[in-house]
């Protein structure tokens, strides 16, 4: 039980960004890699609150405080407020960066062969969170299409964490939906830590496997 007593903030799936009654923006986040988090954090003895976005899944352990919420922007004002308490946060979450200006009270109609949407820019959770850490260890994700490396690296910094896990779109197996990931964790000091393509669950394992080394340093 090497995380007992210690307290994780873990975040999970994509949000739904509401456009009218009937219509979101989203994106393709099952939750499958924060929960396989989720669970394998509370099986290491963590007293874990699960913030996750809509998905189909469950969990298995009781022990897990799972907190449900649709927008980035309910998932920030959650994160906000167990934040204070935590000793470990996870990102794993894949937060739209941008939402509609306003929901539109009726359904939408077709009015024209174009429409657009006024979006604005939702608040960074982790890096809110980050510009607010006192001995929190803190843990994001970097979901990549290209330039991997590089644009992990400016998020670890940007975001002021002590930690990022970078997962490539480019490798089959990776990232979205299924059930396996491969990931490579990269810490502040700049040491990569490249896994093999596993399941979530197994990745889960490496992962915590990682933090849990730098917090007995
Ligand atoms: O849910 P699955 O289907 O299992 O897929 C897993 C995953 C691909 C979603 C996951 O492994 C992953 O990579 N999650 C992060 C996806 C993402 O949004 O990456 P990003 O590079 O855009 O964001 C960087 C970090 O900032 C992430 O920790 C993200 O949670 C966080 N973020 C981003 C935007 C925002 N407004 N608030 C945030 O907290």
């Amino acid at each position: 039980q090497p995380f007992n007593g210690m307290k994780f903030l873990i975040t999970a799936g994509p949000t739904y960004e509401p456009i009218d009654p009937v219509r979101f923006i989203g994106n393709y986040s099952s939750g499958k890699m924060g929960y396989a988090l989720a669970e394998a954090a509370a099986a290491m003895g963590a007293e874990v609150t699960l913030l996750s976005g809509p998905t189909h899944l469950r969990i298995t352990n009781p022990q897990i405080r799972l907190v449900r919420v649709k927008t980035a922007l309910e998932m920030y004002s959650h994160a906000l407020n167990a934040f204070p308490s935590m000793d470990v946060v996870i990102g794993a979450a894949a937060v739209a960066d941008y939402r509609p200006e306003s929901r539109a009270p009726e359904k939408l109609k077709k009015d024209g062969d174009t429409m657009s949407l006024h979006l604005v820019r939702n608040p960074d959770i982790i890096a809110s969170l980050g510009e607010r850490k006192t001995t929190q260890y803190m843990v994001g994700f970097a979901l990549e299409t290209e330039r991997e490396l590089d644009y992990a690296r400016k998020k670890l910094k940007e975001k002021h964490l002590d930690a990022i896990v970078l997962n490539s779109l480019r490798d089959p197996g990776a990232g979205f939906a299924s059930d396996t990931n491969k990931v490579a964790f990269i810490d502040k000091n700049s040491e990569i830590t490249p896994f093999e393509l596993k399941t979530k669950g197994e990745v889960a394992l490496d992962l915590l496997h990682e933090i849990r080394k730098r917090l007995a340093k």
